[in-house]
């Protein structure tokens, strides 16, 4: 596994060097700072005693001195802050020592310097005319995928504590005519839901639940931007957009009166105003930009190769398929359960078993959500040999084994509420709104990082077994106050929190650098890159209705790689559905991401449990290098209306790919099919095409062409024809590279 890389987000407590000298006016000539990936280029003008202007993020040109030419916008200023004339759009407020609030930001110098050979870091020093107050922003260009990440770091060292109310990651000043933004929107059982609407004059903001915790609740910390056209999957500029926080978030779009796009993004401010002492450092969060000058699939496929690289626990690594228990038991469940279970899943060719909830608690047992979370003792009456005994007969039975925890929340009936009521989430003197039968640790305060590190660590050592956890947090923070913070700083609660959750994952990774982690949040209420980088894939919805899944999946995948986003087969119908799908359709779905069952495997039989196994079988062999490793490419969208979606994910090398296609509600008449143009392929390539996953009733290919050959050029220009006419009809083709035919 290559190392991860260091929190990006710290509240520093840095001996910085005393204050910059006041600025002096210089003649200095303005230079044009030019930060550059492969195809793309931020442009910046910097003028030592002037503020540092934004001029060009897009395609990258071969003339960057001509953005020193008279003609552009000189109020776009790279890191707004709020005085002088700066009233709108701003990266920074704050209120001095001396209670003076305006802050005027210029250029202090840069440095450049490579990290690696694809990564190469540009900081832009800012300074205060009049304070010793300097804003340090790290911009990294990530050469090979296209993506450039900002942070800030604010530093002073005024004579007393200053008042941050804002600051942003990046701010991002766009020229075009108009602006189409997609945004994901969603809440529990409705993840990624995609929205894309023309920005008119006004405020667009995106923003979770402003309840800290579950980052993704309301709206996921992430967007994409078309200029002058909707988005188009294969034409027309887009910028992508990510930021890397765990915590409430922020994103703004202001298109003004001159036909310029801000976008503002970062921690959101809302009751997080920051006390910061001198000599203290304040550093956001990374927000992550991609631009595509050929639509919003190549914007997605920049995102997905940089997490694999840089944000994602070994992204080179494929994917087990698992069996998970809590779909299949629930909370109901003894030992013989789950070695049935076990046994079952080790039937089907399946390469791990996860306990998840419900395995704790002795005085108060966890048999339902409403006890025992906190009480992390193997529960002696359900699992009487413990972990170690499932662990070992996982094992035995060639599987690996994962474990369930939610390490930062407590059940009030619990020990754990019983001995530190201090370290619970509360407004003095008030009760807490419930959610689930649960409050929030308060993970602002050291103690509680420990302890949630030793819930972590202590899981682990159940058995040397154990080699994926399952990292669950459900639900946000509500009446809030900490006893570990001061009454001045009540408002630092919302940050400290992310940061202290940062630290403990921080300190896990340095132990268990190899253990595969899932990132769980009521399903995918935490799906950021900020927990990204620390987790090897999420959960992606309770919501395991195949039907559904066609929807959040094709949102998710427009930022997030497909690699992490697990995604499982389940009874149907089940607890979210009264919907009965065809086992088929259900695998074809849960395929084309990181495949995983969550049911009870002994209600597959007949047709349906040889099908299964070559279902699994398949995706191990033939699909899963090239969902987990190819390039994707969305062919029909299933947000079009017309209750159809079709993807494909292409070999790097273009030798191989797999194509699925799904009807989700549609009738046609008997002798029509659902034509689809494959994207991606190598057009002077031949390819062989099959159809995985035949229909275990019928035998039948949908596909007339099966196991014939044609050209790349052929397939993308004609297309292919498939009959799913029939509501949760599906098909998946596999399509390898053989010698023409003569
Ligand atoms: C959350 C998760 C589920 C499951 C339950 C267990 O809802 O999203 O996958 O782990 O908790 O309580």
């Amino acid at each position: 596994m290559k190392p991860l890389l260091a929190s990006t987000l710290a509240i520093l407590c840095l001996a910085a060097t005393p204050s910059h000298a006041q600025t002096r006016k210089t003649n200095a000539p303005a230079q044009i700072l030019e930060i550059t990936t492969a195809d793309t280029a931020l442009v910046l003008l910097a003028k030592p005693g002037a503020p540092v202007l934004f001029r060009h993020y897009g395609a990258k040109t071969n003339d960057p001195r001509a953005f020193l030419n008279k003609g552009y916008r000189d109020d776009l200023e790279a890191y707004p802050a709020l005085g002088g004339a700066n009233f709108a759009n701003l990266a920074l407020s704050l209120t001095h020592a001396d209670g003076s609030l305006t802050t005027e930001l210029v250029y202090a110098g840069h440095d450049t310097r490579a990290l690696d050979d694809d990564r190469q870091e540009t900081i832009v020093h800012l300074k205060d005319t009049l304070y010793p107050l300097t804003v340090d922003l790290h911009i990294t260009a990530f050469k090979t995928e296209n993506v450039i990440t900002q942070r800030a770091i604010l530093t002073h060292h005024e004579p007393a504590p200053i008042r941050v109310e804002n600051i942003a990651s990046a701010s991002l000043p766009l020229q075009a005519g108009s602006y189409y933004l997609t945004h994901f929107h969603g809440a529990w059982g409705h993840e990624m839901q995609l929205t894309e609407e023309k920005l008119t004059p006004g405020d667009k903001v995106i923003e979770n639940t402003r309840q800290g915790v579950q980052t993704a609740m309301s709206d996921n910390p992430s967007f994409m931007l078309a200029l002058d056209h909707p988005a188009d999957e294969t034409s027309g500029e887009v910028y992508a957009g990510a930021l890397a926080w765990s915590g409430n978030f922020k994103i703004i779009f202001s298109p003004d009166e001159l036909e310029t796009l801000h976008i503002t993004a970062g921690m959101n401010p809302f009751a997080s105003a920051r006390i910061l002492a001198p000599g203290e450092s304040l550093q956001t969060p990374d927000m992550i930009l991609t631009y595509s000058a050929t639509g919003r699939g190549q914007a997605s496929r920049n995102l997905h190769d940089w997490a694999r690289r840089h944000s994602l626990a070994h992204g080179d690594q494929p994917r087990p398929v698992l069996l998970n228990s809590w779909e299949g038991a629930y909370f109901n469940f003894d030992e013989k359960t789950l070695t049935t279970m076990i046994d079952n899943a080790a039937a089907l060719g399946i390469e791990m078993f996860v306990l998840d909830d419900g395995w704790f608690g002795n005085k108060y047992p966890r048999d339902n959500d409403r006890a025992g979370l906190g009480d992390w003792q193997v529960n002696n009456k359900k699992l009487p040999r413990a972990i170690a005994y499932l662990a070992d007969y996982a094992v035995s039975k060639n599987l690996r084994f994962g474990i369930w925890i939610e390490p930062e929340m407590v059940n009030p009936k619990s020990e754990l509420a019983e001995q530190h009521p201090d370290w619970i989430i509360k407004s003095p003197g008030r009760d807490i709104p419930q959610r689930r039968n649960q409050w929030v640790l308060d993970l602002a305060n050291p103690a509680v990082q420990d302890f949630v590190f030793k819930v972590f660590d202590d899981t682990v050592s159940l058995s040397p077994n154990i080699t994926y956890i399952k990292w669950d947090a459900n639900r946000p923070i509500l009446s809030p106050g900490s006893t570990h913070l001061s009454a001045g700083k009540q408002t630092h609660l919302w940050q400290d929190y992310v940061t202290g959750l940062y630290n403990v994952y921080d300190r896990v990774r340095a132990k268990y650098p190899n253990i595969t982690i899932q990132l769980c949040s009521s399903g995918g209420a935490r799906v950021d890159y900020g927990a990204l980088k620390y987790h090897d894939e999420f959960w992606t919805s309770d919501n395991t209705n195949a039907v559904d899944r066609v929807l959040i999946q094709y949102g998710a995948n427009m930022i997030y790689p497909p690699i992490a986003t697990a995604s499982h087969v389940s009874a149907s119908p089940n607890h979210q559905t009264g919907m009965t799908l065809p086992l088929k359709f259900r695998f074809d779905v849960a395929s084309s991401g990181r495949l995983g069952m969550e049911l009870q495997p002994k209600d597959i039989t007949g047709d349906d449990l040889a099908f299964a196994k070559t279902a699994i079988q398949n995706y191990k062999q033939t699909i899963r290098p090239l969902v987990q490793f190819g390039d994707l490419h969305r062919l029909v969208s299933p947000y079009a209306n017309d209750g159809r979606a079709a993807l494909m994910y292409v070999a790097k090398d273009k030798t191989q790919a797999v194509l699925f296609a799904y009807n989700l509600h549609h009738f046609l008449p008997r002798g029509f099919t659902f034509a689809i143009k494959p994207r991606g392929l190598d057009p002077a390539k031949t390819y062989e095409v099959t159809d995985l996953n035949l229909n275990p009733k019928t035998q039948k290919s949908v596909f007339p062409g099966n196991n014939k050959t044609c050209t790349g050029d052929y397939l993308m220009k004609a297309g292919i024809n498939l009959a799913i006419r029939l509501p949760h009809d599906s098909a998946v083709l596999y399509l390898v590279e053989k010698a023409a035919k003569k």
